[in-house]
């Protein structure tokens, strides 16, 4: 059997920013290390079978479809080559959570797909970019190993449960009420529980076919909300909308009432929690659907899937 080889695709974020002065952490650019050069920053990654591809270079804040449509099909292409053991991803970690739950939902891969971010530029005094490197590719050469995580600072996390949770600290992500999936401690990771496996939502050949996407927007419920938002948003031709609710979902009376008409008007609409852990519980009387424990962001990918399809 050929050497197992561990593909890595790079599509910018922190982890390939640079900062005019390597103390600066807050006016870097994101987004200016090719992937190649980030991998040959790490010595012990050189003597690794590694192949890479530059798929973007941006900013994960301004993630888009076609980027998305492009990774997919870049993922499913190195996923079926027999001497690739999995895929390691480069990423921002603004929407980090985002991609790696749309790839997870398309893919459900039986081989690793591991994204790995950083809080620091390359050029900083101390980047954490290197370590999480290593780690992420420790991970994808894990025997065994399945589906999409990513990993940060030492810990594992599963693509349906990951969110960014702090804007400058190293250890930026939780996994909410789940906890981690595991950790990675020298190159050995230490799993606590199994790796994900989900139903695919949507097939990749879709995906990849897709000329535009339906258009999902998010609403928050909040003090004095009111139904204008949705009202605009119905007008302008939207096809879904997730509500981000209070608490178990609840929403003010206006913004509900909205709602109701754009549901009745054929939108599609479901409401998930704007709380940072739990998820929203269903309850008899609910007139609008949970988004079965999925964030926002999560809840809007999951909608525009199912729409797809
Ligand atoms: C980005 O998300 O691309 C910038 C921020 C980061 O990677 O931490």
């Amino acid at each position: 059997m050929s050497e197992q080889k561990i593909v890595v695709l790079g599509t910018g974020g922190t982890i390939a920013g640079t900062a005019g002065a390597p103390a600066d952490n807050l006016g870097y650019t994101a987004a200016q290390v090719g992937v190649e050069q980030l991998l040959q920053a790490v010595a012990p990654l050189r003597t690794l079978s590694l192949i890479s591809e530059q798929v973007a270079q941006i900013d994960s804040k301004d993630m888009d479809f076609q980027v998305w449509q492009q990774l997919a099909v870049r993922c499913a292409h190195w996923l079926a080559q027999p001497d690739v053991q999995g895929i390691v991803i480069t990423h921002g970690t603004d929407t980090l959570e985002e991609t790696a739950f749309f790839l997870q939902a398309v893919l459900d891969p039986a081989k690793p797909i591991v994204l790995a971010c950083a809080m620091r530029p390359a050029n900083a005094l101390a980047p954490d970019g290197p370590q999480n490197l290593l780690d992420a590719i420790a991970v994808a050469r894990t025997a065994g190993a399945r589906g999409v995580v990513a990993v940060c600072a030492g810990t594992i996390h599963t693509a349906d449960d990951v969110t960014k949770v702090h804007p400058y600290r190293l250890d930026a992500f939780g996994s909410g009420d789940a906890g981690p999936l595991g950790v990675v401690e020298e190159g050995v990771v230490r799993r606590f529980r199994p790796w994900p496996c989900a139903p695919s939502l949507a097939p990749v050949g879709q995906i990849a076919g897709a000329a535009s996407w339906p258009r999902v927007e998010i609403v928050m419920n909040h003090a004095g909300a009111g139904g204008a938002l949705v009202d605009a948003l119905v007008a302008q031709g939207v096809h879904g909308i997730v509500a981000a609710g209070t608490g178990n979902g609840s929403l003010h009376h206006a913004l509900e009432a909205a709602l109701l008409k754009a549901q009745a008007s054929g939108v599609k609409v479901v409401r998930s929690t704007r709380c940072a852990s739990g998820k929203v519980l269903p309850a008899p009387r609910d007139t609008i659907a949970d988004s079965s424990g999925l964030s926002p962001v999560k809840a809007r990918i999951a909608l525009m899937l199912s729409l797809l399809a």
